[in-house]
């Protein structure tokens, strides 16, 4: 197959974009190699395309390809990384991961809650504060306070973990200046973590396996916070849990499968879920379009544990988008 490659670079973006945490979530040069090294050694034509202005115009130009690998996050807009999936809607081009409505939905963390929540799923309890006019809400503390439509824990720290009103107040408020978004209030979980990955679509969709990531040193405590996240050498423990040995761990992941199932998530990616202090798990979010750094991103650190290649990760994701493009046929 000719196979075209949809990226938001970080080094593309570095003049117009300055902030650190604002490029956090774009893509690193290395990854787009990886990506290509390992879609060409299947034996496809790779062709670098770029981010959603770089498609207007190929599309325009009249190019086509027979499989599209996005992992473009796009950079404005609330729905933006439905942008690329979108145009090659229009185009009738097969891509890799969710729709434009799934992105959309989760990447907006409070639709994806509700949705998950509707399918008997379990979910902490929550509120969206809109404005500096609303900084009350009626959830007892501890609550958890984040950014509602960001990624790579853009906008969690220390101050995310709330435990009185005037501490409510005064992150709710620093972070709807910082990201001029809406910000989800939750239930504090003060359980262990783990990010199930997945793969596959719809019914056919498995558990591929799960991470559990602890956090220890002198970082934000027990929060897989922005600043943890990044220094995850010296402060991120990383394990391969099975749900064989662990009856949480088996809990975990078919929540996990649920919320994908439920959401309508395809080919792979990760749910993030959370214990509370009676140990069930619960859903805080689903990453349709995970990171797929060959080094530091969750997904890849998994399979690094079970044992399995990088290389060999992306083709259980071309294989599972191509049968979309077997369903459309030839002509
Ligand atoms: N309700 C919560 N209780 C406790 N910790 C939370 C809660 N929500 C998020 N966290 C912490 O913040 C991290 C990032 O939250 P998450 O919703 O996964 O956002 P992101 O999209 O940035 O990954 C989680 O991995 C977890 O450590
Ligand atoms: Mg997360």
């Amino acid at each position: 197959m000719r196979i075209g490659l949809t990226y938001d670079l970080a080094s593309e973006h570095r003049e117009t974009l300055r902030d650190e945490e604002k490029l956090a979530e774009l893509d690193r040069d290395d990854t787009v190699d990886a990506i290509e090294a390992a879609v060409a050694k299947l034996g496809h034509e790779v062709v670098r395309i770029g981010g959603a202005k770089a498609l207007v115009g190929r599309l325009a130009a009249g190019e086509r390809w027979d499989l599209v690998f996005n992992i473009a996050e796009g950079l404005d807009g609330a729905a933006r990384e439905s942008q690329v999936p979108g145009l090659l809607d229009v185009y009738g081009i097969p891509y890799t991961f969710s729709d434009p409505l799934v992105l959309a939905v989760t990447l907006e963390k409070d639709l994806a809650k509700h949705v998950v929540r509707a399918a008997g799923l379990a979910t902490p309890d929550f509120a969206v504060i809109r404005s500096e006019a609303e900084l009350d809400v009626d959830l007892p503390y501890p609550l958890f306070v984040k950014p509602i439509a960001e990624g790579t824990s853009k906008g969690i720290g220390a101050d995310s973990v709330v435990r009185d009103a005037a501490s409510l107040r005064a992150t709710a408020t620093k972070l709807l200046r910082k990201f001029e978004q809406p910000v989800l209030v939750e239930r504090y979980l003060s359980g262990r973590e783990v990010t199930v990955g997945i793969l596959g679509s719809g019914r056919e969709a498995e558990v591929l396996g799960t991470l559990e990531v602890s956090i220890y040193g002198p970082g934000d405590q027990g929060v897989y916070s922005y600043d943890n996240k990044k220094k995850w050498e010296d402060r991120v423990a990383y394990a391969w849990v099975r749900p064989s040995e662990d009856e949480e761990i088996a809990a975990a992941e078919a929540l996990a499968l649920g919320a994908w199932r439920a959401l309508g998530c395809r080919d792979g990616g990760r749910v993030d879920v959370r214990f509370d202090d009676a140990g069930h798990p619960m859903f805080l979010e689903v990453n349709p379009l995970p990171g797929l750094s060959p080094i530091d991103s969750d997904l890849s650190i998994l399979v690094g544990k079970m044992g399995i290649e990088y290389d060999a990760l992306i083709a259980r994701i071309v294989d599972s988008a191509s049968k979309r493009v077997a369903a459309r046929g030839t002509g």
